[in-house]
């Protein structure tokens, strides 16, 4: 599917109200589509499953919860926020609205030999319940965090969600290569406790690869990927996650 229009579309529910029902055959689809989603990392073992809300600690309304569940290897978190954004952006273009939700709790930690690692809320809204207009939210200015030639990609790719809008990245347009960095202003302290923000950003990252990758796609322009390890347990104040090579 083109994901690009969901980009403009998609908004977090942080509180889902006047919220229809996903039909069994809208539940079927989306299972469908979950099965074939891109990983980032296609050695790294994952589980995703579709819950009852009820069956977490989330209460924001959803119908369903999806957890992720994964082999904790390289990377895994970025696998994770790459393969769930997806489907946050599937949902949308189904009319079904979404929410990233860090802070919620399953009562299995484990399953079958993987590690629980976050869920997304979903629930059917209506259409006109998603965002009208993408550039009047809350972002860093492109100059803060994109330096080189933005290709039309740096203007949209800034709208990316992550956990507490912490927008953890920086992007340098060397003219031949985008390097991409996992970057964490030092001494700025949100309201998350610094080894949540580790763990959740490396989350924002993965999600933000797959919608600069949307964003290369849309322009037409091909790229060839190479990752780099994002260390546990770091505190550098920038770290090189990925490079994309422009052809
Ligand atoms: C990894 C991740 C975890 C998040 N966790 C929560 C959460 O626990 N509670 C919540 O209300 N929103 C959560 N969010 C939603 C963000 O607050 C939201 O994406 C961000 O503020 C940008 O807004 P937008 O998604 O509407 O564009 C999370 C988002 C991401 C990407």
């Amino acid at each position: 599917m083109d994901f690009y229009p969901m980009i403009f579309k998609r908004k977090s529910f942080h509180k889902f109200k006047d919220i229809g029902s996903i039909s069994p055959q809208e539940l079927k689809e989306l299972e469908s589509f979950i099965a074939n989603v891109t990983p980032l990392d296609s050695s790294i073992k994952t589980l995703i499953e579709i819950v009852p809300e009820s069956a977490t600690t989330c209460r924001r309304g959803a119908q369903y919860c999806i957890l992720f569940y994964s082999e904790e290897k390289r990377n895994y978190l970025n696998n994770v926020g790459y393969i769930g954004e997806q489907i946050d952006l599937y949902c949308a273009s189904k009319d079904i609205g979404a929410l990233w939700f860090g802070i919620g709790k399953v009562k299995e930690k484990q399953k079958d030999g993987l590690d629980y690692c976050i869920m997304i809320g979903i629930a059917k809204v209506s259409a006109d319940s998603f965002r009208k207009d993408m550039f009047k939210s809350k972002r860093k200015p492109l100059e803060e965090f994109w330096s080189g030639d933005p290709m039309n990609i740096g203007e949209i790719v800034r709208f990316t969600p992550s956990a507490c809008n912490t927008q953890p990245w920086i992007v340098e347009n060397t003219g031949e290569k985008l390097l991409v960095y996992r970057y964490k202003k030092p001494g700025k302290r949100g309201i998350m406790p610094i080894l949540m923000v580790k763990y959740y950003n490396r989350i924002d990252i993965g999600i933000f690869l797959l919608m600069l990758e949307v964003c290369l796609a849309h322009e037409g322009k091909a790229f060839e990927r190479e990752l780099f390890e994002d260390t546990v347990g770091d505190d550098v104040e920038k770290i090189l996650v990925a490079e994309y090579k422009l052809q």
